[in-house]
């Protein structure tokens, strides 16, 4: 039975950050959303009620029933968990119209509180509140406070629930860290058994079990998740595991070779499917992004269908699925809406009668690549940057044509060959290349010339949700325009994305 935690999300921005928090403690969890979770079974150690953009006193606020935990397990609740905590017990809490966030130090601590084992007197936190408990029943004894907040946190007397106002889950708390520790190992005395080595262990085993003697396809795209779960699947069932790789003609340079190679040296079997042609076919005059991201998809599902047909004797289909896309979040303020849509094998399982299966779905992308490590996969796969599985194609603004291809590969090798010659390619999350539709003129010896612009992309992020452009050397860019703007033909300028998301998004289309 793996020990588990269980995250009551209320719609916070930070709730993934506490699961990914708890996980780097070794210790498994899953999120649920406030309204519809599973009731605490023997394997739940604790639960964590997350924040919420909502105010307790919002007349939609979310209001759980928490019977059937309270009391009866360990409870750590934080920021608008902790305001619910004293609403539902007859206590105060007022609202202000200004929603305060930033900074603040705990001024009085509750040493005996194992909550705090080894955290210093005037330890800062994040504070992000709007909401400030007034009146708090007298079963609830305050465990540390701000200079401005005196119910900064508390425990209820006779239960082991404990609330804080500030977030220990983000990085401006100092030592956050420590006091979500704090609470899984002295408060929930967790096992910690949550390692890669054991996942793959029990991973390996289920995979056995579910699969028996069938036979598996997976379809490689290259990057983290696939790769990993390949080798998981081969770890399980080896050569009844039928990998497909296609090449759409908008991978990188070199990329389906180089990738066909890695594979070929873990002996496993992929098949690689050369299906340029058809992409190019199915992309002629579309220029619109969502277009395009459509065309792509459906020739893979068709190219893919054709050759995984080739394998009757196929019962399932696995896929790189990672937790954060099985997470069913709670409903939030505010309108979300699909920005881009991307691509996947969407009703290939049905048409197909294949069942299937999912190695990775409870982890993260970290965890992904722990794990991956653990495998023995090299790293030049483990940390390659993501890339959108439309490829080049949404990097080349609108019309495709093989020219363009071949243009977009040359730079992009150029660009990314450079950033690993430089020690940059690890500190910038994702970084590529944009063919823009824009010719400008120029002046080459003593012609003059009228070719394309490429834009360099480079970002920071930890999740692809939020980004900031990288700061790279003005140094390294000089390198990098020069090189280009003398190798590749038919560009003569280069420039420089200064945009963060929001309100940009990383991909251009
Ligand atoms: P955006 O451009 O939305 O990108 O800020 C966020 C992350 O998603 C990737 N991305 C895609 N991945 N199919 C994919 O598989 C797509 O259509 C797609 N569009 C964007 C993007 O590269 C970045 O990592």
């Amino acid at each position: 039975m793996q020990e588990s935690i269980l995250i009551l999300d209320f719609g916070s921005q930070y709730t993934q950050l506490i699961a990914r928090k708890v996980r780097e403690n070794n210790v498994y969890c899953q999120i649920h959303p406030y309204h519809h979770f599973p009731a605490p079974g023997p394997e739940t150690k604790g639960v964590i009620l997350s924040g919420s953009p909502y105010s307790v006193n919002d007349p939609d606020a979310p209001v759980p029933d928490l019977s059937h935990i309270l009391g009866k397990v360990p409870v750590l609740a934080i920021c608008y968990g902790a305001q619910l905590l004293v609403k539902l017990s007859g206590g105060k809490v007022a609202s202000s119209n200004s929603r305060e966030y930033g900074r603040a130090n705990l001024t009085r601590i509750d040493h005996d509180c194992p909550l705090f084992k080894g955290v210093p007197d005037g330890s800062q936190v994040w504070m992000s509140h709007g909401d400030t408990i007034l009146e708090y029943p007298g079963s609830f004894r305050l465990i540390c406070s701000t200079a401005d907040v005196e119910a900064c946190g508390y425990r209820i007397e006779g239960q082991p629930t404990y609330a804080l106002q500030f977030h220990p889950e983000v990085y401006h708390s100092a030592h956050g860290f420590d006091i979500l520790r704090n609470f899984l190992m002295e408060i929930c005395h967790c096992q910690a058994d949550w390692t890669p080595e054991n996942f793959v262990k029990t991973c390996v085993e289920d995979l056995r079990e579910t699969i028996g003697q069938e036979a598996v396809i997976l379809g490689l795209s290259g990057g983290v998740d696939s790769s990993v779960a390949a080798v998981l699947l081969h770890k399980a069932i080896g050569k009844k595991l039928h990998c497909i790789f296609v090449d759409n003609g908008l991978l990188r340079k070199n990329e389906f070779q180089d990738v066909l190679d890695s594979f070929k040296g873990m002996d496993i079997e992929v098949e690689g499917v050369q299906a340029a042609p058809l992409f190019y076919n199915a992309l002629q005059g579309v220029s619109d992004p969502e277009a395009k991201r459509k065309a792509i998809g459906k020739t893979f599902i068709e190219v893919f269908e054709s050759e995984a047909g080739k394998f009757e004797s196929a019962r399932f289909l696995a896929q790189g699925t990672i937790y954060p896309d099985v997470i069913e979040s709670a409903p939030v303020k505010g309108p979300s809406q699909t920005i881009k849509s991307h691509h996947n094998v969407g009703g290939l399982p049905e048409k197909m009668n294949l069942k299937v299966v999912e190695p990775l779905r409870a982890l993260f992308k970290d965890e992904v690549r722990r794990v991956g490590r653990s495998l023995g996969l090299p790293s030049r796969l483990l940390d390659r940057h993501p890339f959108p599985g439309p490829g080049l194609g949404i990097r080349i603004i609108g019309e495709i044509t093989p020219r363009k291809v071949a243009i977009l590969q040359e730079v992009d090798a150029i660009y990314i060959n450079a950033l690993r010659q430089e020690g940059l390619y690890g500190k910038v999350w994702q970084a590529g290349a944009i063919l823009l539709p824009v010719q400008s003129v120029g002046v080459m010896g003593d012609e003059r010339t009228y070719e394309q612009v490429v834009a360099l992309r480079a970002v920071d992020s930890t999740d692809g949700m939020t980004a900031d452009w990288s700061r790279l050397p003005y140094e390294f860019l000089a390198r990098v325009s020069n090189e280009i703007i003398n190798k590749v033909k038919g560009v003569n300028r280069v420039v420089y994305d200064i945009s963060s998301k929001p309100p940009s998004t990383i991909e251009w289309e």
